[in-house]
């Protein structure tokens, strides 16, 4: 693959109005108020994650990892060469040197992080660059966005393997996760791979200490997001008002996490040109993390265009790592 040139960001003042935009829209949304999860990583938000990730409570990252650890070499086995790696919302891709270091055993690789937040973005790439053998080149993007510019760039005879980890998949909600993949399938070629890491069924009350820690990491995370709308968008959320809460939805399988107005107030948010009116009680939807089944993980891969090729399964947290092949 060529080396690309510097990837541009778009201008911060239509990164701002895009914001305030999608602020608006959701909370003067009839009925639930919400507002989009990939808001929740600024500096300070991917920061809380990355504490949340230690939360004995939090056993998500710690059983993806151990699946890594364990496989990483059986997983790049299985790969097409030469091969180029794309990942979506890497984060700070700790996880994501297991497999890096896999491949650069076999192979010189380009490494394509594409990620919102350019905080967890500027760690990786502080993290990663000592992996021999392996390119990083990132793009401050979301993911499919990110995803087309590394497709155009890749050259004749070079496969794609699409790393989607840490249950991000879970935060679309219902019919717009296989949507997402949908989509994302249209811009591979058949053989592209992708490896998509998928939190699995457990019981509700494992799953509310995941979100609701009870140090308060968790609410933090949420209570940012508030927090970031006031520094960024002139908002004027007093954040004693609000409340996190992590409930499970037994009818979609996912927990939700939502900011709780405390009492009956009037919010201003200056850049997007709204007063907003919360009664006592009511919420805002901040983030869904959808958790799956055995028999949902078929179907999915099905009706997304992919085949399944393999999965590494933990018992001991509940989670899959699925290799599956654009058909
Ligand atoms: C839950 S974290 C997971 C990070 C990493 N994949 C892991 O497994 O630890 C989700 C990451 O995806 C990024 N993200 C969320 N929505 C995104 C979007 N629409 N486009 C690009 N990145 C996004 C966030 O900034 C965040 O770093």
């Amino acid at each position: 693959m060529p080396k690309p040139a510097m990837q541009p960001r778009p201008r911060p003042s239509s990164l701002v109005s895009q914001f305030a935009r999608e602020v608006a829209a959701g909370l003067t949304k009839p009925g639930q108020k919400e507002l989009p999860s990939k808001y929740l990583y600024d500096s300070v938000g991917s920061a809380l994650f990355e504490v949340i990730c230690e939360l004995p409570e939090y056993g998500l990252t710690r059983s993806e990892e151990r699946l890594l650890q364990l496989h990483a070499r059986e997983i790049v086995d299985q790969l097409p060469r030469p091969v180029v790696v794309a990942e979506l919302g890497s984060g700070t891709g700790r996880k994501t040197r297991l497999l890096l270091e896999a491949l650069s055993r076999w192979q010189s690789t380009w490494y394509h992080p594409i990620e919102i937040s350019p905080s967890a973005l500027a760690v990786l790439r502080r993290e990663l660059r000592d992996i021999n053998s392996i390119s990083i080149v990132g793009f401050e993007r979301e993911y499919l966005d990110g995803l087309r510019e590394v497709a155009v760039r890749r050259s004749p005879g070079e496969h794609l393997l699409v790393l989607f980890l840490g249950s991000n998949i879970g935060n679309f909600d219902g019919a717009a996760g296989s949507d997402f993949l949908r989509d994302l399938r249209l811009i591979l070629q058949p053989g592209d791979l992708l490896l998509i890491g998928t939190d699995m069924l457990k019981p509700v009350q494992t799953l509310i200490s995941a979100y609701d820690d009870p140090i308060g990491v968790t609410a933090a995370f949420n209570l940012n997001l508030l927090a970031r709308i006031n520094r960024e968008l002139g908002a004027d959320f007093n954040l004693q008002r609000f409340e996190h809460l992590a409930i499970f939805n037994e009818v979609t399988h996912s927990v939700e996490m939502r900011l709780r107005s405390r009492v009956r107030q009037k919010v201003a948010v200056s850049e997007a040109s709204i007063s907003v009116q919360f009664e006592k009680e009511e919420t805002i939807w901040t983030e869904s993390s959808h958790k799956y089944s055995q028999d949902e993980l078929v179907s999915l891969a099905h009706h997304s265009g992919f085949r399944r090729q393999a999965q590494w399964m933990d018992q001991n947290w509940g989670f899959a790592e699925n290799l599956w092949i654009a058909e």
